[in-house]
């Protein structure tokens, strides 16, 4: 795993696919979503290629997007309402910034779902920076990029931490905190990679919905909030030495320590019934810990075990779709 500061300098060309697309990464959080947002730690993976942008002048007179697993398809002069307006304004900011004033045409395609706790509209944002720079001859680096991107969650997402979007540029396994000062963002190695499913809920989860929530229970209750907030800092904390060993992680005690991240999201209010299915059929089919990753009310949930198959059925017995993914770190 390169550095921080070395991949901070690594530039959009270096995320090219031989046929032309360029991507960035989705992600899953380990640990530490909400309490990340107040100040703690988090840890977080990136997963690979999770979207893909590719972009070519458009005969049209204004700029689009269409990202057809999404079924999503937007154009700058649409009148539109809703999310399809962040979309829009988000291209626009984009456009803008690498002076892209000519009318082109974004294809995106999409590995993860969205709306599901797994940083799609950071990674979209990011794939879309990296291509439209480059499509505006500047090969500009992570550290740009992951600037502009930071700027587009603010127009989805009001106040977001920047975990997303980092996570989406750098990808790798990152301990990740938001100081006064800016962002501290620590590279993690594994001696063993870890292996998680991610299974999806069906349901979709806001992420500015579910954070503006938290907010208000914290405003009418900063003694309980601070101290859940504490006590998820505290978790991450400890997980991160578990994860530094350099032998293999054990899996029990960081089995251990998701359960409990779960409980204080449990307390938080973030979890939902289809949530708490996922984890009941999943603990029966032999996985050793599950927790909601993202910002929860739906999304995804990230499961630690070694029977993956096992519990892939497990889930599928009740239409809940799973992929696994292989943290290296
Ligand atoms: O639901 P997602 O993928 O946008 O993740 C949100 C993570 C939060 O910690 C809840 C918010 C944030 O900005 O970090």
């Amino acid at each position: 795993m390169l550095e921080f500061e070395q991949l901070g300098r690594r530039r959009a060309s270096s995320y090219v696919d031989g046929d032309g697309w360029v991507g960035a990464c989705g992600k899953v959080i380990l640990f530490g979503e909400h309490s990340v947002v107040y100040g703690q730690p988090a840890i977080a993976a990136g997963i690979e290629r999770a979207v893909r942008v590719r972009v070519e002048r458009s005969t049209e007179a204004c700029s689009s997007i269409s990202i057809e697993r999404w079924n999503i398809s937007v154009s700058l002069a649409d009148k539109l309402h809703g999310s399809a307006v962040l979309l829009q304004n988000v291209l626009k900011l984009i456009c803008r910034h690498f002076a892209v004033e000519q009318p082109v045409h974004l294809s995106v395609d999409a590995q993860i779902p969205h709306a599901s706790g797994l940083g799609a509209s950071a990674a979209l944002a990011v794939a879309c920076s990296r291509a439209l720079a480059l499509f505006a001859g500047q090969d500009s680096t992570n550290e740009e990029i992951n600037e502009l991107a930071f700027a587009c969650e603010k127009l989805a997402h009001g106040n977001p931490s920047g975990l997303d979007n980092s996570l989406a540029c750098y990808g790798g396994l990152f301990r990740f905190q938001r100081l006064h000062s800016g962002v501290d963002l620590k590279a993690l190695s594994l001696a063993q990679p870890l292996n998680f499913l991610v299974a999806l809920s069906g349901k979709q989860g806001f992420t500015a919905k579910t954070v503006a929530r938290v907010r208000q229970l914290w405003l009418k209750n900063k003694t309980l909030y601070d101290e859940l907030f504490e006590q998820m800092g505290e978790l991450t904390r400890e997980a991160e030495a578990i994860l530094a060993v350099d032998t293999a992680v054990d899996k029990v005690k960081l089995g251990k320590l998701i359960n409990r991240n779960q409980a204080c999201l449990r307390q938080l209010g973030v979890s939902c019934a289809e949530i708490e299915d996922i984890l009941e059929l999943a603990s029966a089919g032999g996985a050793t810990a599950g927790k909601l990753t993202g910002s929860g009310d739906g999304g995804a949930v990230l499961l630690l075990s070694d029977h993956r198959a096992d519990v892939q059925q497990a889930l599928a017995e009740k239409a809940y779709s799973s992929f696994s993914i292989t943290i290296a770190g």
